[in-house]
C-alpha cells in the first residue's frame, strides 16, 4: 500500500474544520492514519516542502499563511491513498473544486485551500522525510 503526507493547513485549524476533514479521511475503507500531530510549522521546513514554488508570485504569501497558526501534520496509509486523497481534496483552486470535495465544500481562496496531500509517490517519500524523519 501507499503512504501520503497530509497537512491540514492553518485555515482548517482556525475554522474548526479539522474534525470534519479527518472524518472524511477515516471514512474511506482501508485507509489508516498512522501519525498525527498539531504542529506550528517553521519557515525552513516550509521552504523545503514548497521548494518547487520558490520565486513564484504566490510563494511568499503562501509561506506567511502557512506559519500563521498551527497545522495538523499526518501520515495516511492505504491502497492508492495518494490518488484518493487528491480526489478527496479537489483541485487547488476551490472555485474549480466540485461540491463533495473538501476544497469544493469549504474552500474560499486559492491560497487558503485547507489541505495538502502529496501529489505522487516520489513527492510522498520526499515530504515524509521532511515532516516525519523518524517514520521515513
Ligand atoms: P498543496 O497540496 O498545498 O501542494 O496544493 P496543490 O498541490 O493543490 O497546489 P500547488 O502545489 O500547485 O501549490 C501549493 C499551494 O500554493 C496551493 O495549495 C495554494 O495554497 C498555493 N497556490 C498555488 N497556486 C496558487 C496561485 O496561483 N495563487 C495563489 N495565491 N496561491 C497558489
Ligand atoms: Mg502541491
Amino acid at each position: 500500500s501507499q503512504r501520503s503526507l497530509v497537512l491540514l493547513k492553518p485555515d482548517a485549524v482556525r475554522r474548526g474544520l479539522i474534525g470534519e476533514i479527518i472524518r472524511r479521511i477515516e471514512a474511506k475503507a482501508g485507509w489508516t492514519i498512522t501519525a498525527l500531530e498539531l504542529r506550528s510549522l517553521d519557515r525552513g521546513t516550509l521552504e523545503t516542502h514548497y521548494a518547487e514554488h520558490a520565486g513564484k508570485p504566490f510563494y511568499e504569501p503562501l509561506l506567511e499563511f502557512m506559519v500563521s497558526g498551527p497545522a495538523v501534520v499526518m501520515i495516511v496509509e492505504g491502497e492508492r491513498v495518494i490518488e484518493g486523497l487528491r480526489a478527496l481534496a479537489g483541485p487547488t483552486d476551490p472555485v474549480a473544486a466540485a461540491p463533495g470535495s473538501i476544497r469544493g465544500d469549504f474552500g474560499t481562496i486559492v491560497r487558503e485551500n485547507l489541505i495538502h496531500a502529496s501529489d505522487s509517490a516520489e513527492s510522498a517519500e520526499r515530504e515524509l522525510k521532511i515532516f516525519f524523519p523518524s517514520h521515513a
